[in-house]
């Protein structure tokens, strides 16, 4: 793909200039260049972060050994794989999850026809009835089917105890060589509960990069095993996000996609548009909405600045999807607040063409739809709805797509990841930490009587128990 024609995948910004919607709520040139001037030494300060090696994340789709390694194992995996589930959970699962949709038809699970590979179950949750009735379905099957526990830290009690269920579920039907045979770990190279099972069980491995949350993960082992189970190009992903790499490395603002993305970003939460908005048109980036949702919300949701001030900052990301929401959302975001920013994700070319059918002579009033492609109603919706946005005077972006394809899908995940990066520096925060989903995960264990944990449970005491004198 490289070097032949390459498929871009564009960032549109006309729909947020004055020009368009006016000088309250639309861009100026001027504050467009105030901007730039505001965002082009943090392109280089970011060049050279990745130089140094603080954002190792940036370097994933050059890593020559890991798809080696991926391919590998999913050779030697096929034969007891017709399904893979994956257990894990925020940056461990959504990933995996957008890449399937986004990439195998939307039938692949059900329809032995249309799937190139594995089925694909991906667990990030502990609801013991949606669990439940999956160990059923899955209890005389367990010698093709292949469980990937995945978790950096190798600590998280939704993972382990899903985890747990499988080992002795497997352990009881297939014995310890069946266990083994029939579950790998993806974790941290030498720490966490999660490799020293590894090591003690002799169990398959693939690692966590170091250096590199959950959240930015998706282009290692964590999101790429199971797509090339499931019969995706790892290779083509990896590509496309080269490419983009190239663009949003470019020192020249107004051709560097993330650094401009980020900025109109910024510059909307600046002037009270705190809420964005991803709305793809398309149902196979749907669940890239959900893992751009928790790239936003964990790298920018921040309670201090760099240099220690309180801010409490963080534009909060929404996930709609079109036309769904039309019918869901879109008479809030006309004509509730203006406190958003849309970005559309719209595509050109459908893989697959479908014509409407003709109307009945009965309902001459549907002859407009007869004939017509379905794709030319979606897009025409997208077309619509932004017409209808501005006429309100809401900010609108769009990412182009060609087509959707393991390329330019590497290209959409690298861009939103680097925006992310340029977001965190000009909201002068630490994008990479998560502090605040720390407590919630030890309160877990408090709450689950872990060892250690003493003092803390003693604390979330007076949170637990209902108090009577405030039921209604
Ligand atoms: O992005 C993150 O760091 C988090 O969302 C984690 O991915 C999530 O909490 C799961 O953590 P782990 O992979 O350590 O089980």
């Amino acid at each position: 793909m490289e070097g032949t024609m390459p498929e871009r995948i564009k960032l549109y910004y006309k729909n947020v200039t004055s020009d368009i919607i006016g000088p309250e709520h639309g861009i100026t040139t001027r504050q467009l260049n105030q901007l730039a001037e505001k965002t082009i030494p943090l392109i280089g300060q970011l060049n050279e972060q990745r130089k140094q090696g603080k954002t190792p994340y940036r370097d994933l789709p050059y890593d020559e050994q890991a798809p080696v390694k991926i391919r590998k194992l999913a050779a030697e995996l096929k034969d007891r794989c017709d399904n893979f589930v994956v257990l894990g959970i925020g940056g461990s699962a959504l990933g995996n999850i957008a890449l399937q949709t986004a990439l195998n038809p939307y039938m692949h699970n059900l329809d032995d026809k249309q799937r190139k590979g594995a089925r694909l179950f991906v667990f990030d949750n502990v609801d013991p009835a949606q669990f439940g009735s999956f160990l059923e379905w899955v209890s005389d099957k367990l010698d093709k089917t292949i469980f990937n526990v995945i978790s950096k830290s190798g600590e998280t009690a939704e993972t382990a105890s899903q985890f747990l269920i499988i080992r002795n579920m497997l352990l009881e039907k297939l014995g310890p060589d069946g266990f083994r045979n029939q579950t790998i770990a993806t974790t941290d190279a030498t720490g966490g509960t999660l490799r020293k099972i590894v090591n003690d069980t002799g169990l398959a491995s693939l690692e966590v990069p170091q250096g590199v949350g959950g959240r930015f993960s998706v282009l290692s082992a964590v999101g790429l095993l199971s797509a090339a189970i499931c019969g995706i190009d790892i290779d083509a992903i990896l590509a496309g996000a080269r490419d983009m790499d190239k663009r949003v490395s470019n020192t020249d603002f107004y051709k560097n996609p993330a650094a401009f993305n980020a900025a109109i970003n910024y510059h909307y939460y600046n002037c009270g548009k705190r809420n964005s908005v991803m709305m793809p048109y398309c149902y196979a980036l749907k669940d890239f909405a959900d893992w751009y949702r928790q790239l936003w919300a964990e790298s920018l949701g921040k309670a201090e600045d760099l240099a220690g001030n309180v801010v409490h900052i963080g534009p909060t990301p929404i996930k709609a999807l079109g036309t769904t929401d039309q019918h869901s959302q879109v008479q809030l975001y006309r004509q509730g607040p203006n406190d958003k920013i849309f970005t559309f994700l719209e595509v050109e070319n459908f893989s697959t063409g479908l014509k409407i059918g003709p109307s009945p002579d009965s309902a001459p009033e549907l002859g407009y739809l007869a004939g017509a492609d379905l794709g030319k109603l979606l897009n025409s919706e997208k077309i619509a709805t932004e017409y209808a946005l501005l006429q309100d005077k809401r900010p609108c972006l769009t990412v182009l797509f060609d087509r959707i394809s393991p390329y330019t899908i590497g290209q959409f995940i690298y861009l939103f990841e680097v925006t992310t990066s340029f977001a965190g520096a000009l909201f002068n925060i630490n994008t990479y930490d998560q502090p605040a989903v720390e407590l919630g995960k030890q309160a877990t264990f408090a709450l689950m009587g872990r060892k250690g944990f003493e003092e803390m449970a003693g604390k979330i005491q007076p949170y637990k128990k209902i108090d009577e004198n405030y039921i209604v």
